[in-house]
């Protein structure tokens, strides 16, 4: 295919080339653009648009629709057969622009047949015939947050690496699912791969044929597992901690069920009681204990976390079907899982047997919930832990939200992949895109205009915020 020509550079600055666009053709916001000279490609992405005001000396009556449109773009990479690198140079004034094309893009894919597919390059509204790939292990381990207002494709664009991450293998993946959207129970999901029956494992409270029940033993929870995740005084968390002490694991149902003799202050233990009636559904009858939701048992569950733990160590996706347990029900059993898991690696790294076991990420659903300056400030956790130093240990966070503003900015920039959908709120995209790797402080635009699908991949992984379109899950082949 030839080239097709669609601009002229004519003045601007590294920040703002202006491209005057040619008469037939259609610039948009987000274009992928290149600049030829010799061997060397200089591709570019449109910022803005503008009309072209003021280049001649209209002495005519001026006809608005002779007047051309001009393009501010940014230099983003340069490619040359000695590989990519960051832009820090501009095209000379006067070079013809054309669209980047398929093999100019080709190399931005690293498509080694390994990595993670996230969806098809993009130029503008315009889809490439290519897929975007990154390397699965850095991808998970290093965290993922993936940022839209409601309604853009967030989990539409998760499910699609899910499934990539199945068909690759070897990647833990625990996915705590508050609307059980990502197995499919009615309709194509992740359980339609076909690797899914080896190992992979979906826990719910209302299992289908072949699930597994989510239900805890409560014998199997800490007081560690509270903290920082369900808002407790210090009085509260003193005496979880003497229970904890005096019962060993039948610390939580001896509070809830009430001792004759209680170890604390006993209005203490009525409002704990109460706390985990109203955010467990735990309460206790004739001596018994009743789970509103069975999430939790004092009978059954007691293996749920041991395998939930050795399906994330050999590379298995293991779905929690959280939506009919409540919100800090969810974040509870979150942490009780997450916790396993960064005990367990971070033992292995201490042992040095770390490298036989398969990285481990964590997706989590309105991620402030568990990251928010507000809730961290009082108490970690450790959702914060492993957004922190998860790293070493190979466990990351895939963290979900549509308000990145709550999130602070020392754990925002531990998040090193970012993939920015659609958000029409100024203040949230000022905070992303100043929280990015590479530079986008010029793509505000572009992420304003973002349509549903279309995201901006800003890694470290990648030399510059990427422009993807990831297709309706199931409407294509997938990778
Ligand atoms: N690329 C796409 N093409 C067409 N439809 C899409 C695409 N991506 C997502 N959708 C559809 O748009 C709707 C919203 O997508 P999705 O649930 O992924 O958004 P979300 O950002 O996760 O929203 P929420 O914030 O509510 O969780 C869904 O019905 C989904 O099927
Ligand atoms: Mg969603």
């Amino acid at each position: 295919m030839e080239p097709v020509g669609v601009g002229v550079v004519v003045g601007g600055s590294y920040e703002s080339i202006l491209i005057r666009e040619n008469k037939d053709r259609r610039i948009e916001i987000g274009d992928l653009l290149v600049a030829k000279e010799n061997d060397r490609k200089i591709l570019l992405k449109v910022s803005s648009l503008r009309f072209g005001e003021g280049e001649e000396n209209h002495s005519l009556p001026i006809n608005y629709a002779e007047i051309p449109t001009v393009a501010t773009a940014r230099p983003v990479i340069v490619m040359s057969p000695g590989g990519i690198v960051p832009a820090k140079i501009i095209p000379r004034l006067g070079s013809e622009v054309v669209y980047a094309s398929r093999d100019d893009l080709e190399p931005l894919t690293g498509s080694d047949g390994k990595g993670i597919y996230l969806g098809k390059l993009r130029s503008g509204s315009k889809v490439i015939d290519l897929d975007l790939f990154l390397n699965g292990e850095d991808l998970f381990t290093q965290h993922v947050l993936v940022a839209a207002t409601t309604g853009r494709g967030k989990s539409n664009l998760l499910k699609t690496m899910i499934w990539s991450a199945l068909s690759r293998g070897g990647y833990g993946i625990l996915v705590l699912d508050s609307h059980d959207e990502y197995y499919g129970r009615s309709g194509k999901g992740v359980k339609d791969h076909e690797s899914w029956k080896q190992g992979n494992m979906y826990f719910s409270t209302n299992p289908p044929p072949g699930a597994s029940s989510l239900v805890f033993n409560l014998s199997t929870i800490e007081p560690d597992h509270f903290f920082g995740i369900m808002s407790l005084t210090d009085a509260q968390k003193q005496a979880m901690i003497v229970y904890n002490r005096e019962y060993g694991d039948k610390w939580l149902e001896k509070i809830v069920i009430g001792q004759d003799q209680e170890l604390v202050d006993s209005r203490t233990a009525r409002v704990l009681r109460r706390k985990f009636r109203l955010s467990l559904g735990i309460y206790a009858r004739n001596g018994r204990i009743v789970s509103e939701t069975n999430a939790f048992s004092q009978t059954a569950g007691s293996s749920t976390i041991k395998s939930i733990v050795s399906a994330l160590e050999s590379g298995k996706v293991v779905i929690l079907d959280t939506s009919r347990i409540g919100d800090e029900a969810e974040l509870l059993i979150g942490s009780i899982v997450a916790t396993e898991v960064f005990s367990i690696y971070r033992d292995r790294k201490g042992d040095g047997t770390l490298d036989g076991k398969a990285p481990v990420s964590i997706l989590i659903e309105e991620a402030p919930r568990v990251l928010s300056e507000e809730k961290i400030e009082e108490e970690s956790n450790i959702f914060a832990s492993i957004a922190r130093e998860g790293r070493k240990f190979r466990v990351g966070l895939i963290a979900v939200t549509q308000i990145v503003s709550l999130i602070p900015k020392s754990i925002l920039t531990n998040l090193n992949t970012k993939i920015i959908l659609g958000n029409e709120m100024s203040l949230e995209r000022k905070v992303l895109l100043e929280s990015c790797s590479n530079d986008l402080s010029f793509e505000d635009t572009a992420v304003a205009s973002l349509d549903r699908g279309e995201a901006i991949v800003s890694s470290i992984l990648t030399k510059f915020g990427i422009p993807i379109y990831t297709p309706l899950f199931g409407s294509s082949g997938g990778s």
